[in-house]
């Protein structure tokens, strides 16, 4: 499976990102995110797969496209489950802020998690506390049983969280501890897979949308990290999605094997503002631009590193028509 449909997925990322970060700063996210998924859904055109959305830019009814259950691609070749977030940071990239990316997860279909657009209560981990963490221990217990494993005091060791009010407990917790924190504006999917980096973040705790957690879970499971999710269903109008998507108990402990499943999951990423794992999208002299994105493969743990520089007149698209340089 791994090419050459991974290269394929590498430039409809790469597409998303281009189209995305021109709004850069701009004040506006909505657009900054309609560029991002009109630029993908075009380029998902030439993919030669039978894909379907499985998490996307909503339901049928609230997206006008990747929304959930739309096929994708051209057709012919594999059956695949898609997981996108065309823009993942949407305020990021109109506030200007750094981390904002591009995002798709493929994986055979009936693997990924078709996961409702709620909140999920997340710990993700990297491949040292892997398997050796609980989601359903008290936060206390699981920072005391990461500082054993880890070898290291509590001061020794860094959780990253969103910044939200719905999280001061946690935080108050976390700051009672010793720890030291990293607070998160936005973009849990660079959060969780920080903890696989060499970022310096061992945990990455609290809660954040449930869709970026499955987008999370491919790309922990090609790091050999792990995340651990628990859905926050609030409304009856959540229970009844959980379980059309499939999901008996919406609040069951949902580990990788439910999110991604075993069958080889594909996850690329193209940085739109630059952060620590990948740089952003620079706008270069000449008509052309440089993207850096990651391609990742589970079942052989690759991880690539594409550098692309772009000349925007050849990709012939009416979303660059109004570029300027
Ligand atoms: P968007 O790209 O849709 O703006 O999401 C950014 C994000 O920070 C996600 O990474 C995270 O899962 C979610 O928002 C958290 O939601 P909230 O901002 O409501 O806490």
């Amino acid at each position: 499976m791994e090419s050459p449909l991974a290269l394929d997925l590498v430039r409809v990322a790469e597409e998303a990102a281009l189209a995305s970060a021109r709004w850069t700063g701009r004040g506006d996210k909505n657009s900054a995110d309609g560029a991002a998924t009109a630029a993908m859904r075009t380029h998902f055109d030439k993919v030669a797969m039978d894909g379907t959305v499985v998490i996307g830019e909503g339901e049928m009814d609230e997206a006008p496209m990747l929304f959930i259950g739309e096929r994708i691609g051209s057709g012919k070749g594999p059956q695949m489950d898609i997981a996108v977030d065309p823009l993942e940071g949407t305020e990021t990239v109109a506030n200007g802020l750094n981390n904002a990316i591009s995002v798709i997860a493929a994986a055979p279909k009936g693997s990924l998690l078709h996961a409702p657009d709620i909140y999920m209560h997340k710990l993700a981990v990297g491949p040292a506390l892997a398997g050796k963490l609980s989601l359903e221990d008290p936060i206390e217990v699981t920072l005391a049983k990461a500082s054993q494993i880890l070898n290291r005091s509590l001061a020794d060791i860094t959780v990253s969280i969103l910044d939200r009010e719905r999280h001061q407990e946690m935080i108050a917790a976390l700051r009672q501890s010793g720890v030291r924190i990293k607070l998160l504006s936005h973009g849990d999917v660079m959060g969780a897979i920080e903890t696989c980096t060499d970022s310096g973040v061992d945990l990455y705790v609290g809660s954040g949308g449930a869709p970026e957690g499955v987008l999370a879970a491919a790309a922990l499971s090609c790091l050999g990290g792990e995340i651990q999710g628990k859905l926050i269903p609030e409304t009856t109008e959540d229970h009844i999605r959980c379980r059309s998507m499939g999901l008996q108990d919406p609040r069951q402990l949902l580990g990788m094997e439910d999110m991604v499943g075993g069958s080889g999951v594909l996850f690329t990423a193209t940085g739109v503002t630059s952060g620590d794992f990948l740089p952003g999208v620079k706008f270069l002299p000449g008509g052309r631009a440089e993207t850096h994105s990651v391609m990742m493969y589970s079942r052989t743990r690759t991880v690539r590193y594409i550098r692309s520089v772009h000349t925007l007149e050849s990709l012939n698209s009416p979303l660059y028509a109004a570029v300027s340089f």
